[in-house]
């Protein structure tokens, strides 16, 4: 397996003080900054935008991980490429043209991925993975924080994995795959024994008073599920 990652999303930290919570979670061992875009039109809730990415840079010293759930798609991937992106994730169905915008975002010079909602199949895969660097499986219906991971994703986890392990026989090419909603230390070891490498996790991190000790439980638990 490589290196496992956690995402902590933002959308749980204190908004009135973004810069602190960034720096307070990579000393904590944040791996990556999961930044949830959402309009209040391909979902229901409305966040944060390139203005508040672009703010934030500064103090991410590891890369932000922005996971789009808007309509349309392309016209906002350069205002996020230039607020300083470094992933850029988006909802298939959000898209009229996947294959267009997944090949924007890597024009750009980000890395891309698709994001598949709970009831969303993985075959949208079939014809793009040259182009996919890191595909989200969402464990809830995208639009809030806190709610409870969905078991049945589990099997999901295990079919996304096949097909990227597959295509790294072939290519050589590892792709990454995260997982999005309801993440705990109770759940993140049986999720990784399924295949997934990065963690998004919102209120299990910023929920906590110690952001350290629960991504050091979380590492724990997913290192003694893949030895
Ligand atoms: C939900 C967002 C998630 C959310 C996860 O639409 O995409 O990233 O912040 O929050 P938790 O970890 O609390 O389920
Ligand atoms: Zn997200």
């Amino acid at each position: 397996m490589t290196q496992p990652r956690i995402a902590p999303s933002i959308l749980s930290a204190d908004f009135s003080r973004l810069g602190e919570e960034v720096t307070k979670v990579i000393a904590a061992g944040a791996d990556l900054i999961h930044f949830d875009v959402m309009d209040n039109h391909y979902v229901p809730n409305l966040t944060i935008g390139p203005m508040v990415c672009e703010a934030i840079k500064p103090y991410a010293t590891v890369p932000i991980d922005v996971h789009l759930m808007v309509r349309p798609v392309d016209r906002i991937v350069p205002n996020f490429v230039r607020a300083g992106a470094n992933i850029i994730t988006f909802h298939p169905e959000a898209s009229d043209h996947v294959d267009r915008t997944l090949g924007l975002i890597r024009d750009h010079g980000c890395q891309a991925g698709l994001v598949f909602n709970p009831a969303t199949p993985l075959d949208y895969l079939d014809y793009v993975l040259d182009k996919v660097d890191m595909v989200l499986l969402m464990s809830v219906n995208p639009g809030f924080g806190g709610q409870s991971f969905i078991p049945a994703i589990l099997d999901k986890a295990r079919a996304a994995r096949a097909k990227l392990d597959a295509y790294k026989d072939k290519t050589g090419r590892h792709i990454h795959l995260e997982i999005d909603g309801g993440v705990k230390v109770e759940n993140i070891g049986e999720i990784a024994a399924a295949g997934v490498d990065t963690f998004v996790a919102g209120s299990a991190v910023f929920g906590h008073a110690d952001y350290a000790e629960v991504i050091r439980q979380m590492k724990s638990e997913i290192a003694a599920a893949t030895a």
